[in-house]
């Protein structure tokens, strides 16, 4: 009998697999939507202080291989969330993570405090949305994001604090962000958002698909997976002894995905643009994949190999 079940921070998850933010997680229906389905736990959409329509459309597009979006986080601000979490839980035992995104650290420090008070299970801080023109990602300013992780992890002192990260492309950085989430406390960290100032061109056209932010924006689904599993394995190796969690995200599309993410180090995955793409059900095929590579490899629990991935010629 296969065992999916995992801890993030002190949370019980039935398995892994969770919504990315930014799907389905913005409103009642779609919560419920996306804990009926065979999550482990439900992700809810970046929440700002403010409402936000987002940007203009086109801001999304997607192929086999690539989605592109440019959405520039349209959302209800998180009194909304707050708001409604205590409902939401009467419907669903299925745990509950926010996420935030401040546009100052002062921002930053209010949504903290506010989710600490609230009924969310863990918080995901979101440093890195790629798709607010004018405003840098916090997560790619060493000098800023050390302060910043501090700050919030005061501010919420009750709650498990997850960092949303970008793709680091440099092991320099890698090694300064990893002693940053162990000199912050914060419980995890969550790998990796959107690969920002990505463009798709259509040749029939002549023009970008995407209308915000002169046709940049962020590059989504399978294309990215090396990616994401470069930064999970990495992160992994420099975190492994600190207890610090990690959540990979970033193309994954079936089991064998899931498999690998964890393999690379990963407690927890979540699933964006291929929920988008397959609905709901993508939670219970991924599922069932896992089971069955488990079955086959005669694994038992996900401790049973999590982080093992062995380096070739070792
Ligand atoms: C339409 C869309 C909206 C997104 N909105 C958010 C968001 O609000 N907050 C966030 O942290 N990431 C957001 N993301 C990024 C995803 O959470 C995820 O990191 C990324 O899509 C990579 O995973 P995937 O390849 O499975 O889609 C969004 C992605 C898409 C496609």
């Amino acid at each position: 009998m296969v065992d999916l079940s995992v801890k993030l921070a002190k949370v019980h998850l039935p398995n892994p697999l969770i919504n990315a933010s930014g799907i389905y997680g913005s409103d009642i229906p779609d919560i419920i939507k996306t804990a009926e389905a065979k999550t482990g736990a439900v992700l809810y959409k970046t929440t700002t202080i403010e409402e936000r329509n987002g940007n203009k459309v086109p801001r999304y597009w997607q192929d086999e291989l690539f989605a592109l979006n440019s959405i520039g986080l349209p959302n209800k601000g998180y009194k909304y969330l707050i708001q409604i979490t205590p409902e939401v839980k009467q419907k669903t035992t299925k745990p509950m993570i926010t996420s935030l995104l401040g546009f100052s650290f002062e921002e930053y420090i209010t949504l903290c405090k506010a989710y600490n008070d609230s009924a969310v299970d863990i918080i995901e801080v979101n440093f890195s949305c790629p798709n607010i023109e004018g405003k840098p990602q916090a997560a790619y300013n060493f000098e800023y994001l050390p302060k910043l992780m501090k700050a919030c992890r005061e501010a919420a002192p009750d709650k498990p604090l997850f960092a949303k990260l970008p793709a680091y492309l440099d092991p320099s950085q890698r090694k300064m962000v990893a002693k940053m989430l162990i000199d912050s406390k914060f419980q995890g960290v969550t790998l990796i958002n959107s690969l920002g100032e990505s463009l798709l061109v259509n040749a029939k056209t002549e023009k970008t698909y995407i209308r915000p932010n002169n046709g940049l924006a962020g590059l989504t689904g399978k294309a990215i997976k090396p990616v994401a599993l470069g930064n999970v394995w990495g992160f992994y190796n420099l975190l492994k002894d600190s207890g610090i969690q990690i959540m990979g995200v970033g193309g994954i599309e079936c089991g064998l995905d899931v498999f690998e993410f964890i393999l690379c180090g990963a407690d927890a995955v979540q699933i964006g643009t291929a929920y988008i793409r397959q609905g709901t059900a993508v939670f219970e095929k991924m599922e069932n994949e896992l089971i069955q590579i488990m079955n086959e490899k005669g694994y038992t629990s996900l401790n049973d190999f999590r982080g093992k991935l062995k380096i070739w010629g070792d």
